[in-house]
């Protein structure tokens, strides 16, 4: 039942703190290091992996391009990640050493069970996340890792894609560990921080009004933007999938590396462009997206810009900025995601859209 709440979205974006808590739950033990139960496959064989590939479709590809960054910075095991639709039609090179991750909030999703079946035919092992106990593709899986997101109705994603990501990292810290790599200190520094993901949740959703609000300003734009690197990109995929989804308008998000080798050419004055600006902690991602800002507000973009606590160099550059809390740059995508998913929320709300049952579509596509 909706709970008080008048579209079932609205209701599972307010869960998200507790999906992320009980995709967490009971899953250390008393020395801080990952077990993980119902995974089916023992350490000998994991150690064996020598090539990951996630597939999935729609906003689990993208929690699966996020897993990307963080499996292969913690286990220097290589990782793909390819849509499901996609990976059995290319011929894919795949052997007992590869493990296939098969991300499906439903379980039913019919591209991507032909896809692990197709993987099992090949002999590789595969391992699922999933949020819907005793569904066919965990079924069908050499092993799964649940995310306890609890039941997910409305059509767009938000708890599935947030639990979906939780359980990413902890398949990637938990080969980690088996294979007792050089982050071992970091699977702890990282579940640490992981446990304060809910609070961090939480108080993206206690500041939605100011993305509400936003929304209302832009209710009669048909086209929107969206800018990120590295996790930040899947993040802007994201927000964009769910505005097309709910609200019916033309989104697109960009690599913003990729922005001086066409899209750029798209801006112009008045066009909303989210970005969302990468921690400062490493590198210089976060100096080369906020040169982004600066490129396209020069030609007239409204930009909306998400960044973290302190980090006051995009403001000059910033029409609107949205906070968000201090996490290391792997984990930004867990609260980067919730004001997109608000904003998309409010935006289809206003236009007058059924939010929880968009037109065309379906909570889970069991055709091909
Ligand atoms: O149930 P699944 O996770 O396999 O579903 C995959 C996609 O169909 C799903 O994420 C879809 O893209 C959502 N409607 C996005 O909000």
């Amino acid at each position: 039942e909706k709970g008080g709440y008048e579209w079932f979205m609205v209701k599972e974006i307010e869960e998200q703190p507790k999906a992320v808590a009980d995709t967490l739950l009971g899953r250390t033990d008393p020395d801080g290091l990952l077990q993980l139960d119902e995974m089916r496959l023992s350490d000998d064989e994991l150690r064996e992996i020598d090539k990951i590939i996630i597939i999935a479709c729609g906003t689990a590809s993208y929690a699966g391009l996020v897993a990307k960054y963080a499996i292969e910075h913690w286990t220097r095991i290589p990782c793909e990640v390819e849509l499901a639709s996609e990976f059995r039609y290319r011929d894919p090179i795949i052997d007992r050493a590869t493990l296939v991750v098969a991300i499906s909030q439903s379980g039913e999703t019919m591209d991507t069970l032909m896809a692990i079946r197709y993987a099992r035919q090949q002999r590789a092992r595969v391992l699922s996340i999933c949020n819907t106990n005793g569904s066919t593709i965990p079924r069908e899986s050499d092993a799964v890792i649940y995310t306890h997101a609890g039941p997910e109705v409305a059509v767009a994603s938000t708890k599935g894609f947030l639990s979906q990501v939780v359980a990413c990292y902890l398949l990637g810290l938990y080969l980690a560990q088996v294979k007792g790599v050089k982050y071992g200190d970091e699977v702890r520094v990282i579940i640490d921080e992981l446990e304060q993901i809910p609070a961090k949740v939480q108080r993206m959703l206690d500041d939605g009004d100011q993305v509400r609000k936003l929304a209302a300003e832009l209710v009669d734009r048909r086209s929107f933007l969206f800018l990120g690197r590295h996790v930040g990109y899947p993040v802007a995929l994201e927000g964009a999938l769910k505005l097309k989804e709910l609200a019916y308008v033309h989104a697109e998000g960009f690599a913003a590396g990729e922005l001086k080798h066409g899209p750029i050419a798209l801006v112009e004055k008045g066009l909303p462009m989210f970005v969302i600006v990468p921690p400062r902690a490493r590198d210089q991602l976060q100096e080369k997206i906020v040169s982004n800002i600066q490129e396209v507000r020069a030609r007239g973009a409204y930009t909306i810009v998400l960044v973290e606590d302190g980090d006051d160099s995009v403001v000059p550059f910033a029409d609107v900025v949205i906070r968000l809390p201090k996490v290391p740059t792997l984990l930004q995508p867990l609260v980067a995601a919730v004001p997109l998913q608000i904003f998309a929320c409010e935006l289809a709300e206003l236009l007058g859209h059924d939010v929880d049952q968009p037109r065309n579509l379906a909570k889970s596509v069991t055709v091909e």
